[in-house]
């Protein structure tokens, strides 16, 4: 018997449970490629070289979860955890080891929505996009919304389980700040809610990240009220036209403007407009205003007048409308992808002081040598009810600052640790021994720049509910007595 005959036959043979070979697939099955790739969102781990899957199983009941621990557990197969796939390095389908050997169990048919208007709060299942779950809210009310991300295919599992920042942070928090209950399957298969699981492991799963403590197969989250007409904004400014003193000045403006605005800016390499084979630095500043136009244009004049707002870089929208600015059904589009289909590689950093005039100049030079459009900067404010939360409220502990090539950045970023989000993983900054067998000495390097000091506790909370680290991957938590 191979491995994989093995734990087929350990999955078939649960006779309580005959249904789960219409929902298990290996490479010789004719949907095996197609299910696997779905859900690829990076183009960098979809290639003949990248590991996959020995098998790959799509569960739509929970015994069918129970038994793919309980097997996995027997033939002792790692597994991997899907809902959306937007992993940044991939780590919910592949391993950027090529011996590594596992299991997929992609959790595409967990995707109920259920929204309760009276007590403003909805269960929702993991494989359930933001944008799916925009557009359920935006259909039955148009004043209420969820505080999670902007991209409108990323997956509730994984986005919720890292944290979750978008349009409404400075006004409500995280995704994970607004989590209510949760359904967990722990390693043993046991089905837990918030009062069963405790509070150490409810805590740890609002933003501990993902594929640690055990698989969410529900949420219940509270919506939050919006007005029905936002305003977005876009200005886009060349160094031709102050770009360097306008982004210098909105490291200034951006935390002290009211909760109800949310205003990123995306720097980019460009075509100079004005001047043929050079290029210049565009400055994207993107703003999302919780109230209609004729609030927001005497309040950026008063407040930020270098940016020289006008009525022309502004659209009045409902909230579920923003970024697309198209039909409100396009959020239900799983296959778009915001990076198309470029091979995408992401970091993250957080600023703590403005970043000096002649740093942003250092910027343009790398962003010139990185290319035209082929890469660039994010500068997202928090502050607001950010900055009110706890560091310790959930694991997420980046509460105040800014967020934003990074040798070059060093100075003018966090430092000991240089801080980093969960949700934004890069394996760069340090991982597991192969196989995801972690020991704390070494996680604890990369551990503090995701979690800081509530990476410890994380480390208590994985050693309690998992102490044979059967849910692991390259970054996972592991618990003190590691699986040998
Ligand atoms: P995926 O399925 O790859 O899961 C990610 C991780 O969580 C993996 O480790 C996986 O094993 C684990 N996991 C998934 N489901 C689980 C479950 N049910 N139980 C336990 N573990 C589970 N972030 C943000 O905060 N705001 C934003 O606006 C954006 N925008 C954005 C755009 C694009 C194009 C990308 C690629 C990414 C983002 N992100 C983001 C980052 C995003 O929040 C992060 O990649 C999430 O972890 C993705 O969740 P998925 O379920 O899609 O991924």
């Amino acid at each position: 018997h191979s491995h994989e005959e093995s734990i087929l036959e350990c999955l078939y043979s649960q006779n309580y449970n005959t249904t789960i070979s219409q929902v298990t697939f290996t490479p010789i099955n004719s949907s095996y490629d197609s299910i696997l790739q779905f859900s690829i969102k990076n183009s960098r781990f979809n290639t003949s070289a990248s590991p996959k899957p020995v098998l790959i199983v799509t569960p739509y009941s929970i015994p069918q979860i129970q038994t793919t621990i309980l097997c996995s557990k027997k033939h002792k197969f790692q597994i991997r955890i899907r809902s959306g796939g937007h992993d940044y390095e991939g780590l919910s389908y592949t391993s950027p080891d090529q011996n590594s050997s596992f299991l997929l169990l992609d959790l595409i048919r967990f995707r109920n929505i259920s929204i309760d208007l009276a007590q403003q709060t909805a269960w929702i299942q993991p494989a359930v996009t933001t944008g799916e779950l925009y557009y359920r809210i935006a259909e039955k009310s148009s004043i209420l919304a969820f505080p999670s991300g902007i991209c409108p295919t990323v997956g509730l599992g994984g986005q919720i389980s890292g944290g979750g920042w978008g349009t409404l942070l400075r006004k409500y928090g995280l995704a994970a700040d607004n989590v209510l209950d949760a359904t967990v399957i722990d390693a043993k298969g046991r089905i837990l809610n918030r009062a069963s699981m405790g509070e150490d492991l409810f805590w740890a799963i609002r933003g501990g990240g993902g594929n640690t403590f055990g698989i969410v197969i529900a949420w219940k989250i509270k919506l939050v009220p919006v007005p029905a007409t936002v305003t977005a904004c876009t200005v886009t400014r060349t160094l031709e036209q102050n770009a360097t003193e306008i982004v210098h000045r909105w490291q200034y403006v951006v935390d002290k403007l009211p909760n109800d605005v949310f205003f990123m800016v995306v720097l980019n390499s460009v075509a100079n407009p004005v001047q043929a084979n050079a290029t210049t630095i565009q400055a994207s500043f993107n703003s999302l205003y919780l109230g209609g136009i004729e609030g927001l244009i005497p309040m950026m004049d008063a407040k930020f007048p270098d940016l020289g707002l006008r009525r022309e870089n502004c659209v009045e929208m409902s909230w579920a409308g923003f970024p697309l600015n198209s039909p409100l059904e396009s959020l239900l589009d799983r296959t778009i992808s915001a990076t198309g289909s470029a091979k995408f590689k992401g970091k993250s950093d957080y600023v703590k002081e403005p970043i000096p005039i002649s740093g942003f100049e250092g910027i343009w030079e790398k962003l010139k040598e990185v290319g035209v459009q082929t890469g660039g900067l994010i500068l997202a404010s928090y502050g607001g009810k950010m900055s009110e939360i706890p560091e310790s409220s959930i694991p997420f502990p980046h509460r105040a600052g800014l967020r934003g090539l990074y040798e070059y950045m060093t100075p003018y970023v966090s430092k000991n640790p240089r801080e980093a989000y969960a949700n934004y993983r890069d394996l760069d900054i340090g991982r597991n021994g192969g196989g995801g067998e972690g020991d704390y000495r070494r996680a604890r390097s990369w551990g503090s720049s995701y979690y800081k000091n509530n990476f410890d506790r994380l480390v208590r909370v994985k050693t309690a509910v998992d102490p044979a680290n059967f849910f692991r991957n390259e970054q996972s938590i592991p618990p003190l007595s590691s699986w040998r």
